[in-house]
């Protein structure tokens, strides 16, 4: 009989975690949870505690994790940034789902690589303010991150094997989200609730306004460029809303090769979790019928110039970018608070790059740094 893998999943109250816990459900006699970590939501961290007996529970907060243990006496139960590095480095588990949104994700992975755990990787902000450091800490643990953004997770099982010489450009695509079919909307119009209604994708809130504004897409190439040890011209973008080719590669010979399946994030997460087995049947399969229709488009640069912002700041360097995503975050998070206009989630990130001087990153200390500051300046910018 198979031993059952083993998981730690943070961010298990989210939209990833919560996939990732289907996956388990799904596939009873092929995973265990070991771990599970939430932020705020303690109500459904209990039900998930109840439903799964992890061994090991953190929480954002030491009151909530204080409740836990007496409500639950026989798990161990930590908070704060150090119950996430112990989640992510739990003895016991040999994979560390990564789904919690955010820098925050970035110190729980540097643990889980540390501890040579694999990692199956949906958190992208990690990878855009420290992508050289997170890949030189892979070059020196057993730790594998297998991507779980269905765009790099496509790209991951296209180039798998491939000699580099042979590609061309890879492909990422972009749903256009719930403003594509919009035009005649206003962008000072758009509020956060008309932000967060994907068409396709059920998300959480911060991806689901990136996605609004392009800045997914700006975040993902970047992703991609540490990922796949690729500069951004050889990345393409384009606008595809059925979302059922995840990514393609073009080959030196024009010969294109895409990954295509139904919108569901199990696919991608039940692969990296499982990986390098496959999962029998995670999601519905796809049909030719459904995929009858299928279109592309150039992205409008003009209408959501993020990406552009996004490529800017590449070029620029890496504290350009951890100045990119603190200012994004920031924004973001005052644009659903209702403090700021949609266009102002663009304009505040740009301003922010404008003001930023460019320095060395050589360390994870300096990253942190950096974050630091640059959201103090945002800070001030909105202030
Ligand atoms: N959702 C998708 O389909 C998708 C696809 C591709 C990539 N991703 C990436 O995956 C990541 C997660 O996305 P999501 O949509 O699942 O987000 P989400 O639904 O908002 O979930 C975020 C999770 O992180 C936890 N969390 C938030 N801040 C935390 C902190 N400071 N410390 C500890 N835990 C914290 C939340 O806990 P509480 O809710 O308990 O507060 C929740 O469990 C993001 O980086 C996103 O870009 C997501």
């Amino acid at each position: 009989m198979k031993l059952k893998r083993r998981v730690s999943i943070l961010g298990s109250t989210g939209t990833i975690g919560t996939n990732a816990l289907r996956i388990v459900d799904q596939f009873p006699s092929q995973f265990e949870v070991i771990a599970l970590t939430a932020g705020k939501n303690g109500d459904l961290i209990r039900e998930q505690i109840r439903k799964y007996w992890p061994k090991f529970v953190s929480v954002q907060e030491e009151d909530l994790a204080e409740s836990l243990l007496k409500e639950f006496p026989g798990i161990e139960v930590a908070s704060g940034d150090t119950g996430l590095s112990l989640a992510a480095s739990h003895d016991e588990a040999q994979v560390v789902v990564m789904g919690i949104v955010g820098f925050a994700a970035l110190a729980p992975t540097i643990s889980a690589i540390r501890a040579g755990k694999d990692i199956a990787l949906a958190n992208k902000e990690s990878l855009v303010v420290a992508g050289s450091l997170v890949k030189e800490e892979l070059s020196r643990s057993k730790s594998r991150c297998i991507p779980v953004d269905s765009e790099h997770n496509a790209l991951y099982q296209l180039l798998a094997g491939r000699d580099r010489k042979e590609i061309a450009t890879v492909v990422l695509t972009a749903s256009g989200g719930p403003l594509l079919r919009r035009p005649e909307l206003p962008l000072e119009e758009v509020t956060p609730e008309i932000a967060i209604a994907h068409p396709n994708w059920k998300m959480g809130p911060k991806i689901s306004v990136d996605s609004a504004t392009l800045m997914n897409k700006g975040l993902e190439l970047i992703e991609a460029c540490y990922l796949f040890d690729l500069p951004s011209s050889k990345i393409e973008v384009w606008v595809h809303p059925q979302s059922i080719v995840h990514g393609a590669i073009w080959l030196e010979d024009n010969s294109c090769l895409a990954q295509l399946s139904t919108p569901d994030m199990r696919s991608s997460i039940g692969f990296a979790m499982a990986y390098p087995q496959r999962l029998a049947g995670p999601i519905p399969k796809l049909t030719f019928k459904e995929m009858a229709k299928l279109e592309f488009y150039e992205p409008d640069e003009v209408r959501f110039p993020a990406l552009k912002l996004a490529r800017q700041a590449l070029e620029s360097g890496p504290s350009h970018l951890i100045c990119l995503n603190a200012a994004n975050e920031i924004a973001v998070d005052s644009f659903l608070k209702g403090r700021l206009n949609f266009p102002g989630i663009v304009r505040v990130v740009r301003q922010a790059l404008d003001l930023h001087t460019s320095t060395r990153v050589t360390t994870l200390e300096d990253v942190f740094h950096l974050d630091e500051s640059a959201r103090a300046a945002t800070q001030s910018l909105l202030n």
